[in-house]
């Protein structure tokens, strides 16, 4: 019912985008895309070929080749390059650590923003990432900057990992705290809210919550236009 309209869901690391994207785009029948894993993608062929990251030329190329796809499944999406289902790939903490860098080039920004507003014509879509408001689909209907507190975003990431821990609460904050001061102040395209996205801090509030005011923003969204083309 009503008119399809597109969703952008910004912020920083472990805020709860994708889990509220995901939850919003099957509440609404609409389609998830997690930018982020496309550029977890580009860094982690990158570290498996060997191609150093700071090598802008190198990874700039990569990300122009690579043939990347999303697929979306139940517990979100899953992705794959050159016909190979990387997904398993995408979250180790050596990505963490350096598709901040990858991320801030600009051939590589170009190439990812050109792929994702392919997937966003149609209407229809949940897009969550960092750029996603500001940039990628600045006329997108619905716009929202979801935040927590550091701590909080940090204990959640922890609490993911669960008995498997590899890493301590203070590494994985101080990993967490670098990745978003690279992704604020980077030159193209940097996390920042866009001046006409609703700012909601995740901080202490129910994920169900959350989903339930975006969908009702979006069906609100979604019978406006309806109702301005009558
Ligand atoms: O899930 P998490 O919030 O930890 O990260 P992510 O959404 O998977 O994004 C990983 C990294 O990709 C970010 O830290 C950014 O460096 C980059 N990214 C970006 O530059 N632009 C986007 N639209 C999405 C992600
Ligand atoms: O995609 P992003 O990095 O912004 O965050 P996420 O991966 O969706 O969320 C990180 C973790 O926080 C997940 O385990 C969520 O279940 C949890 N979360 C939460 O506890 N309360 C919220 N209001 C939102 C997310």
């Amino acid at each position: 019912s009503g008119h399809p309209i597109n969703i952008a869901i910004d912020g920083p690391a472990g805020a709860g985008k994708s889990t509220v994207a995901r939850l919003v785009a099957s509440a609404l029948r609409y389609v998830y895309v997690d930018t982020g894993a496309m550029y977890r993608a580009v860094t982690a062929i990158a570290l498996e070929r060997g191609i150093p990251v700071l090598d802008e030329i190198s990874i700039g190329r990569l990300a122009e080749e690579l043939d990347i796809r999303l697929q979306p499944d139940e517990d979100g999406q899953r992705v794959w390059t050159d016909g190979r289902d990387v997904t398993s790939m995408l979250r180790t903490h050596e990505v963490n650590r350096n598709v901040s860098q990858v991320s801030s080039y600009e051939a590589v920004r170009l190439r990812m923003a050109e792929l994702q507003r392919r997937m966003a014509k149609e209407k229809g879509v949940v897009m969550d990432g960092r750029d996603i408001g500001t940039h990628v689909l600045p006329d997108a209907e619905l716009k929202i900057f979801l935040t927590a507190t550091p701590r909080e975003r940090a204990l959640r990431r922890f609490r993911e990992l669960g008995d498997d821990a590899d890493i301590t609460l203070e590494q994985l904050e101080h990993d967490i705290a670098e990745r978003d001061r690279m992704d604020r102040e980077r030159a193209i395209a940097p996390l920042l809210q866009a001046p006409d996205a609703k700012l909601v801090d995740s901080t202490g509030l129910a994920i169900e919550r959350i989903v339930d005011d975006i969908a009702r923003w979006a069906r609100a969204a979604s019978r406006t236009i309806s109702a301005g083309e009558k």
